[in-house]
């Protein structure tokens, strides 16, 4: 049979080795559903469902049986979203027409044909690959998650307190703000209202360590940060500005963890970043921290939340101001330098994510 359709190879652009300059992740795309992501904060979760949207697919969170329990925000019945039911700890009631479902997503009664009617064994929710509770946050793998989260022993350490920002909703893409996480060398020219030291902007070139899952990269930066609150700063025996080891490590998809080392006091902070990719438009970060250098001071663990917001507005300042949203993953596609490194890992790690799944 002849096509009608007009010869497209004499106009076609000639093939060549070179990705194409459109490989990039966003918030839709589909291959980052094999991930953790945080969907809201643990203490925001009780007995009745609440509603989560994670890479633009909904999703109920909430307690079963004292178990952390999700579900897609639909029932089987007619459609209705399950978040508009109630729960009462052992079983979630549809808003609609009142079935009834327990932890595992079976339906166990449909009041409009009395209690001792047989259920239809497809009345049952459909679950994400993965829910759990870790680090204050609850987290959904939409499908099976290439990688654990990361290990944020701190957060569990009695000699460390733990305090969180709350959640973040912004319009710069998820992965655009993970990479940030991930960077250093905007930190004496985006930071300067807070820990940043303008001038210190030359780092060394620091190797990018890949753990055995294939999925986990790491690196050390040695920074200079102003430290406000190291109290031999005020008496004089310290410089404000001071030595940092920064060790920052990426998860897929969006999640981040950083650990500052402070060589002159011996203190260190935790900082676990999630960037929940909500839809095509919106982003929520979750931020949690560990630190002991305050021991357990309740005001300077609140004014450290006032300060980590201000941080994230610097970060925000700049993210928010792109006009696309998806972060490039064909790495000839932007100037990258040897600072640069644990950013180009993230690219490749995340471009593996949609091009196969096995690691390397
Ligand atoms: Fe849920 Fe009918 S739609 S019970
Ligand atoms: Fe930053």
């Amino acid at each position: 049979m002849t096509s009608t359709l007009p010869d497209a190879t004499a106009t076609a652009p000639a093939a060549t080795s070179t990705p194409s300059v459109t490989s990039a992740v966003d918030n839709t795309t589909p291959a980052l559903r094999r991930a953790w992501y945080a969907v809201a904060l643990a203490a925001d979760v009780g007995t009745d469902p609440v509603p989560v949207t994670v890479l633009g697919e909904h999703w109920i969170v909430m307690r079963l049986d004292g178990q952390i329990a999700a579900f897609a925000d639909q029932c089987p019945h007619r459609l209705a979203p399950l978040s508009i039911g109630t729960g009462d700890g052992a079983r979630l009631r549809c808003g609609y027409h009142g079935w009834e479902f327990d932890g595992t997503g079976a339906c166990t009664r449909i009041p409009a044909l009395g209690d001792a009617a047989a259920i239809p064994p497809k009345a049952q929710l459909r679950q994400p690959a993965g829910v759990q509770e870790r680090y204050g946050l609850v987290w959904i793998a939409p499908d099976e998650p290439l990688a654990d989260l990361p290990d944020f022993w701190e957060w569990d350490d009695a000699a460390f307190d733990t305090c969180w920002n709350s959640p973040r909703p912004t319009t710069a893409g998820a992965g655009q703000l993970c990479d940030n996480f991930l960077d250093a060398a905007h930190i004496p020219v985006v930071h300067t209202g807070t820990f940043g030291v303008p001038g210190s902007d030359e780092l060394p070139a620091e190797p990018v360590d890949h753990a055995d899952d294939g999925w986990t990269a790491s690196t050390t930066y040695r920074v200079t940060y102003k430290n406000h609150d190291d109290p031999l700063v005020a008496t004089g025996e310290h410089p404000l500005e001071q030595p940092q080891d920064l060790y920052k490590e990426v998860r897929p998809a969006t999640t981040a963890f950083i650990r500052l080392g402070f060589p002159l006091t011996g203190k260190v902070i935790a900082i676990l970043f999630s960037c929940l990719p909500v839809d095509a438009e919106r982003t929520v970060v979750f931020k949690m921290m560990a630190r002991n250098d305050f021991d357990g001071d309740a005001e300077r663990l609140a004014a450290s939340i006032v300060f980590e917001d201000q941080v994230l507005d610097e970060d925000l300042a700049v993210l928010e101001a792109y006009r696309s949203k998806a972060l490039p993953t064909n790495t000839t596609v932007e100037v990258s330098t040897r600072v640069d490194r644990l950013s180009v890992a993230y690219r490749r790690l995340l471009h593996r994510m949609v091009t196969d799944t096995a690691p390397d």
